[in-house]
Order: C-alpha cells, then structure tokens, then sequence
C-alpha cells in the first residue's frame, strides 16, 4: 500500500518549491501526498528562519506532533518525522537533542538524499522499537554533489501557474539576514537544466513559470556553448518555448539588475509587468549598515530604467523599520522614496536581530514602540498606494489566470498581468486558461471582474489598460 506524505511548508517560494520536490524524490519509494498529518507515515515542515521566533515555532509544531505519533504507535502505525528547511540548517543537532520525535533533519542542499536518509531513520525505528534507538539522521551539510543533478527528472507537475529554481544561496551578506548562512554560496543551474525543466513544466500544463532564487537576479548559469548567461538571456530562451504564456522572477536584488535584464522587460511580452524589487530602506545611512550596496538614488535610477523599458511596470519591495540606529530622519526618507516610486504592494517588517548576523551585535537597538509606529505609518502608506492600484484597474480588461476555485461556488480566481487576485464567476473549465476579464472593482487586497465571452459587448476590447494608478496614488 502506498505510503503518506504529509509536508507542511512555511516562508518562501522557495520553500514551496522544495516541498514539491521533496515529494517527486519520495514518489519512486512508495510515497504519495496525503492531506493530513494524522494519517501520514511521513510528516516533514519544511521550515524558514526568516521570521522572528521561527524555531519556537517549529518546536511547539514538534510537539503537537509528538501527540500525533504517539497516538499512531498506539494504533500500531509507524510515523515519521522530519525538519527540514532553514531552521533545519541553522539549528542541526540541535533539533535531535531538543526534540526526540524527531527522526530525521535535512538542509535545504541534501534532500535529495531523502532516500538513504529513509532507510537509515527506519533501521534505527526498528533496532529501537518505539524509535528511540541509535543516533537520529541529521544531513546539514553543503554537499560536492550538486543536489539538481540528483532530483528525478519526472515532476507531479504543478498546475498551470508553476515555479522553476534556477539559482539558490547569496553572497550579498546583507547585514540583517540570515540567508547567506541557511542556504549557502550562491549557485546557479546550466542554462539546458532550466530549459529542461520548463519545458516538462509546460508539457505538464505549465502556462506561467516564476523563476526562483534567493537573489534570482544574480543568475549566471553556464550555457550550452559554455559561456554564461545572466538572467535576461535566460528569459529570452525560456520566452521562446512554445504553450509558455508568462513568465515572472522573484526575489532579486538591485545590484544585480543589469541591462540584458532591463532589455528583456522591453523586449520580451511574456515576461510579466510586474517586478519584486526589494529596497529595505529610503535611508543612505541605513542602506549602508545593512551593506546593501547600493543607495536611495541607484535604486531610483533603476526602477527609472525599468519603467522606461516597460512603462506598465508595477514594483513591490520589502522594508525593513527599526533597523540598529535608524533615526526618524532615516525613515522620513523611506517614506518619500516610497511616494516617490510608488508601489502596487509590499510588505514591511520590523527589525528583529538574527542570531549570527552582524547587525544583531551592532547596539543602537530601536525602542520597540518606535518600530511599531514606523510600521504602522509605511503599512498605512504603502496600503493607500495597493488600493488605488486596484482601484485602477476598474474598467480595463485583463487576461487572467484562473487558477483554482473561488470560495464562493461557480466563482474562479485567478491571476492578472500585475500579480493581483481576480475573483470572477466562470465555469470550471477555464481553470487553467488565460482568459479576458473585463475588471468591475478593485479593492484594498483583491480585483473583481467579468469574463468577457466572444459575443459579449466587450468583444473588441482585448486591450490590457496600463495603469496609471500610481502616479494617482503619488498626487
Ligand atoms: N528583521 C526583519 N526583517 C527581515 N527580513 C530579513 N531579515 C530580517 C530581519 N532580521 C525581511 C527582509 C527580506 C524579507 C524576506 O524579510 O525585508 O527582504
Ligand atoms: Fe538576504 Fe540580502 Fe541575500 Fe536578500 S540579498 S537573501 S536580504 S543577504
């Protein structure tokens, strides 16, 4: 009888990604996806270290999984647990020692040695009985073997809106993040491996594939003629594949925006006019302790570009308040770069230190309160700029990907060219398909709209507005 998998996946795409993957590995050996942890005989959370008390976390999910292995021992089933993730990296041995229930903890770099890592958890099972024999598998390491070289090539496939890894780790050593340390050196996968890889995404029904890496814009992967390829060559290469509708990159860094990739916004229609530009602060002075290497006026100079290549261009960023030593003057200039480029959504944090991170050591701590009310003023901010965005967005048409159901019955949700969710009523068989739909009503989080039939009155209306709301947001 097959087996159940259960993965629960917290943070990034990457994450979600991985969790995929990790399912393709165990599927030769018997695994399938279940959907609960009670009845799996394989639970892993696949963890992320970015947020504040992410190991607290995972320990208090350990223990309510404790109560659910106990009771599946008690049924005579055998249950399995895994840590996986960042909070896996960083912690290792750890883990073992703290939590017991555990059986097996991986890195983001080893699980395609899920496999062995199985057999060797299952050995110790039985020599110990109730599971509490021999060491406990712990695989942290940063191994020679590059791990895509030893992913199976066959992939469940992931609907019509798929994700792609193409480049993982960071050598940007930002001063707040742990990053660096979790998932390693940066690396890039061959130009042919990605192609590869798209094209059976696509064949799986793939119609949108967002490329990801932790600093995705860093890529450079070798091509088949051995040279090098950056992003935007990647971009054009993938663009050509034939079924494949649209393409995005998250995250990248605006170091790393060169001109092939401001190129490929200009030139290539399938690549999406919608871009996750992280800036963190408006502030020189705090851009400069978090070694961002770059300044407030370089990342104006960029989105400038961008927005010339591709007038239609929405941003999204990350703000980091708070920061070690930031001054009110320092966030008055975060809130005017945020006026000043204007965004379709982003998301905003406080500062919280990072164990083993430089700037958890750096002192000039930012009261608590403080980091609140800056919060609380960039959200407001930045939450006025997303509604008058959507609110734009009343009265054009847009080709949306309808991705899955709505809750409400007869509805489909879906995605437009600029990242936001579109609830519409259409019949299930759009599911999947890039359809016009003509939007009715744009709100704080959310569009609503109408799908535009053949015969409909909006027949001729294929047009795609471009959005002015921010400027409308800014005046
Ligand atoms: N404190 C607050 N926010 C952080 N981020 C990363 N590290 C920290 C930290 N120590 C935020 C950054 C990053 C996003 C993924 O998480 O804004 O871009
Ligand atoms: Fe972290 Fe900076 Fe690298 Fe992004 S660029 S992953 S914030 S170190």
């Amino acid at each position: 009888m097959a087996k159940k998998l259960f993965v629960k996946t917290y943070g990034c795409q990457m994450n979600v990604y991985d969790s995929a993957r990790m399912a393709d590995v165990l599927a030769p050996h018997g695994y399938e996806p279940g959907d609960s942890a009670e009845s799996a005989d394989l639970v892993i959370l696949n963890t992320c270290h970015i947020r504040e008390r992410a190991t607290e976390k995972v320990y208090s999910e350990l223990g309510r999984l404790r109560a659910l292995k106990d009771e599946a021992a008690r049924q005579g089933r055998r249950m399995l647990i895994g840590v996986a993730g960042c909070v896996a990296q960083a912690e290792g041995e750890e883990i073992a020692r703290r939590a017991p229930v555990v059986d097996l903890v991986f890195g983001p770099q080893t699980y395609h040695r899920l496999p062995e890592m199985l057999v060797r958890a299952l050995d110790r099972y039985t020599q110990g009985g109730t599971g509490s024999g021999g060491a406990r598998v712990v695989d942290t390491d940063f191994p020679a073997e590059a791990k895509f070289d030893h992913l199976p090539e066959e992939s469940r496939g992931q609907g019509a809106a798929a994700f792609l890894s193409v480049q993982e780790g960071c050598d940007k050593f930002c001063t707040f993040c742990v990053v660096p340390y979790t998932r390693g050196a940066e690396f890039s996968r061959p130009a042919a491996a990605v192609l590869a890889e798209a094209r059976r995404l696509v064949a799986a029904g793939a119609v949108e594939i967002t490329l990801l890496g932790q600093n995705v814009n860093a890529y450079h992967g070798e091509s088949a003629d051995g040279g090098i390829w950056g992003l935007g060559r990647l971009i054009r290469a993938l663009a050509e594949i034939e079924g494949l509708a649209r393409l995005r990159y998250t995250t990248s860094h605006p170091r790393d925006v060169d001109d092939e990739l401001v190129a490929a916004h200009r030139d290539v229609p399938a690549l999406m006019p919608y871009l996750h530009l992280p800036v963190q602060s408006g502030s020189d002075r705090v851009l400069a302790a978090m070694n961002r290497k770059h300044t407030a006026e370089t990342y104006r100079r960029i989105v400038d570009r961008l927005r010339e290549a591709r007038p239609d261009l929405a941003l999204s960023s990350d703000f980091i308040v708070g920061f070690p030593g930031e001054t009110d003057l320092d966030f008055a200039d975060t809130l005017r770069l945020v006026r000043e480029v204007g965004y379709a959504q982003a998301y905003s944090f406080k500062y919280s230190a990072r164990p083993g991170t430089p700037a958890a050591d750096m002192g000039e701590a930012v009261p608590e309160a403080v980091k609140a009310e800056r919060l609380a003023a960039l959200q407001q901010l930045i939450g006025a700029q997303q509604t008058a965005f959507n609110r734009s967005a009343a009265g054009s048409v847009q080709p949306v990907l309808f991705e899955r159901q709505g809750s409400r019955a007869g509805q489909l949700v879906g995605r437009g060219p600029w990242m936001q969710s579109v609830h519409a009523d259409a019949p299930d068989r759009l599911l999947g398909r890039i359809v016009p739909v003509r939007i009715l009503d744009g709100h704080a989080n959310s569009l609503s709209g109408a799908v535009v039939t053949a015969d409909g009155p909006d027949s001729n209306t294929h047009r795609v507005a471009v959005h002015s709301a921010i400027e409308r947001a800014i005046a």
